[in-house]
């Protein structure tokens, strides 16, 4: 079989993703060959393509840590070919090949079938939108309730606060968005956002302790925008914390968590094991089901790839990027 994928390679100016007809032992090994119908754009796969982005572990590698389709042949019981998919996380797109194909090959335990989403909404979803889920389970299972006050969604323009806003205001919660992007209040407003402010801190200083003002937060910034948020949470509230597009450093005090029982649960798609991961796509496609997802998809063929990753990087995309592979190479 010869495929066109889109292919990462490492060269002395940086990274090249080229163009490229393979063929079928390029691929990795996998029980289960996938005809990619979509990928999606990821803050993850942007830094695939940066020289030293620290996520890729070797070149040349198709990138796209997010794939769904349809199953053209399975080593597995489990899978049948016509079977519709998502797969994402784990190596995928980082030391295994992953979406930006026409093709792609998997572990078993690496695959989820899709029920009730078709595969052009579960790349809407795709990881950033995952790991919104994962974000508003773990506070759900904290104990918030929509009576315990507004929810903070830091980054809320962007693919994880975009459908954590979403989710959230789906459930009832009454969501504070957090942006830099003042332009996209009416976007966030539709998403079911009560009120949009600009990022954090701002020109605030940050006090071990401030105002108490959410009852809980999704957070994917990180840095010094984090250290805010955890000193303005509410008594006994929560933050889920999954991203560092602000900072990988973490400049706080013990005090949100020692006076007022503040908790910071820590989200990790990449490795969220399989059988969790099968059951919380399922509730995706049920409770958990963002309910604007076509004003959030933003679509465009696989091969224009590399500008919508550009976008992400520089900090100017909003919502979910759909990559679209069937037909389009
Ligand atoms: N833990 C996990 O499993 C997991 C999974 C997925 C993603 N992530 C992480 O979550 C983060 C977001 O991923 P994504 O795919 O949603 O990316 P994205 O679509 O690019 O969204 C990131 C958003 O962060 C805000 N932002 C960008 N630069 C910023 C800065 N310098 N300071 C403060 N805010 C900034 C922007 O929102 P506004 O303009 O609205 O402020 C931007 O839209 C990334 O760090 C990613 O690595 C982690």
């Amino acid at each position: 079989m010869e495929f066109q994928a889109m292919v990462a390679h490492e060269t002395d100016s940086g990274i090249a993703l080229v163009r490229e007809e393979v063929t079928d032992d390029f691929l990795m090994p996998g029980e289960v060959t996938i005809k990619v119908h979509f990928s999606s754009a990821n803050y993850k796969d942007g830094l695939a393509i940066t020289p030293r982005g620290g996520v890729v572990r070797r070149y040349p590698l198709i990138p796209g840590i997010d794939l769904t389709g349809e199953v053209t042949a399975s080593d597995d019981p489990e899978f049948a070919p016509g079977d519709l998919v998502v797969a994402h996380g784990y190596d995928i797109g980082v030391a295994h090949h992953g979406g930006f194909a026409e093709y792609a090959r998997v572990p078993a335990g690496w695959v989820v079938k899709l029920d009730g989403l078709t595969p052009r909404e579960a790349a809407a979803i795709g990881t950033a939108g995952y790991t919104a889920a994962m974000s508003v389970q773990a506070l759900l299972d904290a104990g918030l309730t929509p009576d315990a006050g507004p929810v903070l969604v830091t980054g809320a323009t962007g693919g994880v606060g975009s459908v954590a806003v979403d989710i959230l205001s789906g459930l009832g919660f009454e969501v504070v968005a957090s942006t830099g992007k003042l332009g996209a209040s009416e976007l966030l407003s539709t998403l079911g956002a009560k009120s949009v402010i600009g990022r954090l801190p701002g020109e605030e200083k940050v006090r071990a302790l401030g105002k108490a003002q959410w009852a809980a937060a999704v957070d994917s910034v990180g840095g010094a925008s984090l250290a805010y948020v955890l000193s303005s949470i509410t008594y006994g509230g929560a933050v889920a914390a999954s991203g560092l597009t602000g900072g990988s450093d973490l400049p706080t005090t013990v005090m949100p968590f020692i006076l007022r029982g503040v908790s910071l649960l820590g989200i990790d798609s990449a490795h969220f094991p399989i059988a969790r991961r099968r059951e919380l796509w399922a509730r995706l496609a049920k409770d958990l089901k963002p309910q604007h997802l076509s004003l959030l998809e933003n679509y465009a063929p696989i091969t224009e790839a590399e500008s919508v990753l550009h976008t992400i990087l520089d900090g100017t995309h909003s919502g979910r990027s759909v990559l679209g592979a069937a037909g389009e190479f």
